[in-house]
């Protein structure tokens, strides 16, 4: 008889995003003539730019010439892609981290749930609340969390809760936790952090062990240089955090997939008796036993990116987008919305008007605007109450979604 992994049945039913689109589908059959604006799902829409496109179309020639062609690559990824990481991303900014310390995978969703097998499932996971879902889904399905409970929460995890109050950045926990994610600039509330808060969060790790798992996806949204882009950016860093980057966001992969984890050579974790190991070594074998690397023509894609037209290609595709987030919040603002976020980040967090629920919100907001922006509460129990819209949308729906809002009854 075959027996389930019993913890995917803690899982609570319905991803956001599966909700979001069959009440989008429902809508959209029984409103056929409307068209509808779509600023949910934190997808991009602009195109790869075309540095990046003729890099990889050149990447497709040169598999089709024996010359050239090549099979399985390094599992970690090209060399090629990983220097280039490590000078452009890091070293520029005088952060040494070396190309060794980078492992290229085919996204930060991938890396930010694998991660957690090469931890023992006695670990206590602190998660922000609201944050990106996949973080609390793959600490259930490792094993990691008892069931879920009446007020969303699973039982075992250390919910650190970014309300307004505490300006959407979490305080230090007061359980100890082994493993910390933390993500920023955040999704959903488009809310970065300080060097001073990042240094509180590395300076608690090192005093109490931990490890911080820290998702960087949008950091190419930074524009404020007093705001780390890189948690490796505070001193002592490189003994306790990972990093996780995508080319997703930066470079508009989401359907091309590329990203890379950065974990520096001495951050170690424990046995049960107390020996150190190295986490980037056991992160290695997992990766190159269960994974065979990114495709040759879309890592060389991603090497384009840091060529010199690629960056400032890609840095007018990013500001594109910012803008879209700072038409966003004059316009919700004017209309009298409180809003957070979409500064150094592609998202901007509402709070919705007199108590309503950020479903009934949503629904509104569909039904009478034909606009659709995702629920905060779909991000943990404290998104009540808020509701996220995602600046990756093309100009002219931008414009038109923020008109037929103000129309809002
Ligand atoms: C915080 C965060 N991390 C990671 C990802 C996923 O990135 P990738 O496309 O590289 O899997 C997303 C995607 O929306 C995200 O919001």
């Amino acid at each position: 008889m075959a027996l389930i992994n019993e913890h995917y049945l803690k899982l609570q039913a319905g991803y956001l995003f599966p909700e979001i689109g069959r009440r989008v589908s429902e809508f959209a059959a029984a409103n056929p003539d409307k068209k509808i604006i779509r600023m949910g799902i934190g997808d991009v829409t602009q195109p790869l730019v075309p540095t990046v496109l003729k890099a990889f179309h050149e990447g497709v020639d040169e598999q089709g010439t024996a010359a050239t062609f090549k099979g399985y690559g390094p599992e970690q990824g090209y060399e090629f892609l990983r220097k280039a990481i490590a000078e452009n991303a890091y070293q520029a900014n005088g952060i040494d981290i070396p190309a060794d310390d980078i492992i290229v995978s085919d996204g930060s969703k991938c890396d930010t749930g694998n991660i957690q097998e090469i931890f023992g499932a006695d670990n206590k996971i602190a998660i922000c609340d609201p944050v990106y879902p996949v973080y609390a889904d793959t600490t259930v399905m490792s094993g990691k969390t008892g069931t879920c409970q009446a007020n969303g929460y699973y039982e075992g995890v250390i919910y650190m809760p970014c309300t307004e109050e505490n300006g959407f950045t979490p305080e230090l926990p007061t359980e100890r936790p082994d493993l910390i994610f933390l993500c920023y600039p955040n999704n959903p509330t488009g809310t970065v952090a300080s060097k001073e808060e990042l240094t509180k969060w590395v300076n608690y790790a090192r005093e109490n062990k931990c490890i911080i798992l820290f998702d960087a996806a949008y950091e190419a949204f930074i524009t404020d240089p007093a705001i780390p882009r890189s948690i490796y950016e505070i001193e002592g860093a490189k003994d306790v955090a990972i990093e996780f980057r995508s080319f997703s966001k930066t470079a508009g992969f989401t359907g091309t997939r590329c990203a890379f984890t950065v974990i520096p050579e001495e951050v170690k974790a424990y046995d049960s008796e107390g020996n150190a190991h190295s986490v980037k070594k056991l992160w290695l074998r997992r990766h190159s036993t269960k994974f065979n690397g990114v495709s040759y023509p879309v890592q060389k894609a991603a090497a384009a990116v840091y060529t010199p037209e690629g960056k400032k290609e890609v840095e007018e595709v990013i500001a594109y987008y910012l803008e879209n987030a700072r038409i966003m919040r004059e316009a919700l603002k004017e209309i009298g919305y409180t809003v957070y976020g979409g500064v150094n980040a592609p998202y901007v967090w509402v709070k919705t008007k007199g108590g309503m629920s950020s479903w009934d919100f949503f629904d509104k907001v569909l039904n009478e605007a034909n606009v659709v922006g995702t629920p905060g509460s779909g991000f943990g129990p404290a998104g009540e109450g808020y509701f996220r819209f995602s600046a990756f949308a093309g100009r002219d729906n931008v414009l038109e979604a923020m008109e037929r809002i103000k129309n809002l009854s």
